[in-house]
């Protein structure tokens, strides 16, 4: 054994795979050493109350391990409701970044690009790209050890014409309105569905899936200054009609009767909980079926007894993390399906801002693109942008 591989072999039985060490720039170091950050929290709370930026030392790849770099990773609702401790899947805390208090890092949506394996790993070599394959990996760093079966690989193919956002962004949203346009009601050609929160990246794919899908929306929003600006953007997705939450009258059932040739609407699609959601649900045709995925307005959803007996609605919830656990294979073509429509250029990206993330980026700019994401009427998605990492 030469000098260099005994002391990295000394080096490596004496710290663990993650090694706490002072803030600093190089992010690779002689022997193979990763320095990394990543936010972190170790009480559940506020993001801006609880959040800290820590650094630490990645080992170089061993066995079955993979070195991945993170390249892109959105801020979802779902990912601050786990940071406030009210999301049904949270990641444990523990202490193996090496932080004094058992902690967790937040994110579950990346793009990231493989950095070094060790030597028993079979499908992955240096350079690849792969999405996260599981919710709650903790994705808001720069870089961690993972192995293959945390990690789905893309195609290098498909980078000609997907951006890393796109890539970064596409395993949680447009998965979520891919499955419950397809999976509740079955829609035909002309058929029409209805949705809240049609602004959002759940909402934006569901439009864009319509249309490439020959299918029509109603899409409600809430109403704002800057109101014919969202509608001309989500007319342009694809949006068949726009409405605010204050429209859900009388005149818009006549409206929805006439434009859908008095057959109605079968399937609404739900993220926000409350009046707006029991106004939807009253534009809704005869045994429809109401899925709900999301509680923007942390309100419950009631529905009038009424709807029940006399219209005999169906309602339903849908989450994207258990229908992809139990459903790997489904994923991987639903990601090859969506993947390829962004190749042919038929699905845009959801509009977003770009925090850059470098060696240097301090943990107070961390934690305001965190804040910018809880604010309503932002209008665009914070997603991390890595750079200076390599
Ligand atoms: N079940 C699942 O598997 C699943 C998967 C993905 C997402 N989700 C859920 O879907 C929802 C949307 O996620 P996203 O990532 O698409 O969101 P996003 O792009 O971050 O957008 C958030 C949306 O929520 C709206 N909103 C915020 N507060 C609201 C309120 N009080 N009343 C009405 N609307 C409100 C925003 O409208 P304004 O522009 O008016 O602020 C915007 O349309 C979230 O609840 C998320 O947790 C669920």
């Amino acid at each position: 054994m030469s000098f260099r591989l005994r002391t990295l072999s000394a080096l490596r039985s004496s710290l663990p795979r993650y090694t706490t060490i002072p803030s600093c720039t190089r992010y690779s170091s002689t022997f193979g050493y990763t320095q990394a950050k990543a936010l972190v929290y170790s009480q559940y709370g506020p993001p801006s109350d609880v959040l800290k930026l820590h650094s630490h030392s990645i080992s170089p790849a061993y066995g079955d391990e993979v070195t991945i770099r993170f390249l892109a990773s959105p801020i979802n609702p779902a990912d601050i409701n786990q940071i406030e401790g009210v999301y049904p899947t949270r990641p444990p805390l523990t202490t193996a970044l090496g932080t004094t208090e058992p902690s967790a890092v937040p994110g579950n949506e990346a793009l990231v690009e493989v950095q070094s394996v060790g030597a028993n790993v079979k499908n992955f070599k240096k350079g690849d790209r792969a999405l996260m394959r599981h919710s709650a990996f903790g994705t808001w760093r720069t870089h961690a050890s993972a192995t293959e079966k945390n990690l789905t690989k893309i195609d290098d193919s498909k980078f000609s014409k997907i951006t890393d956002i796109q890539a970064a962004t596409v395993s949680v949203n447009p998965c979520t309105a891919y499955r419950m346009l397809k999976d509740f009601v079955k829609l035909e050609k002309g058929d029409w569905f209805i949705q809240n929160g049609a602004n959002s990246g759940v909402g934006r794919a569901a439009i864009q899936l319509a249309r490439i899908w020959g299918l029509k929306s109603v899409n409600i929003v809430r109403s704002r200054p800057n109101l014919d600006e969202l509608k001309e953007d989500l007319t342009s997705l694809g949006a068949d009609l726009i409405v605010t939450e204050e429209e859900l009258g009388r005149e818009l059932k006549s409206k929805v009767k006439e434009l859908t040739g008095g057959k109605g609407i079968r399937l609404a699609l739900n993220c926000v909980g409350g009046r707006a959601t029991t106004d939807m649900i009253r534009q809704l045709a005869d045994e429809a079926h109401v899925v709900t995925y999301g509680g923007m307005a942390r309100q419950p959803v009631i529905v009038p007894a009424s709807q029940y007996i006399f219209k005999d609605l169906h309602t339903h919830g849908f989450w994207v993390s258990r229908w992809s656990d139990q459903n790997p294979e489904g994923k991987r073509e639903m990601l090859e399906d969506i993947f390829n429509m962004m190749l042919k250029g038929e699905f845009k990206e959801v509009p977003v801002e770009k925090n850059i993330w470098t060696p240097e980026t301090k943990e107070k700019e961390l934690k305001e693109a965190v804040d910018r994401s809880v604010k309503g009427f932002g209008g665009k998605k914070q997603v991390f942008v890595f750079e200076g990492t390599e």
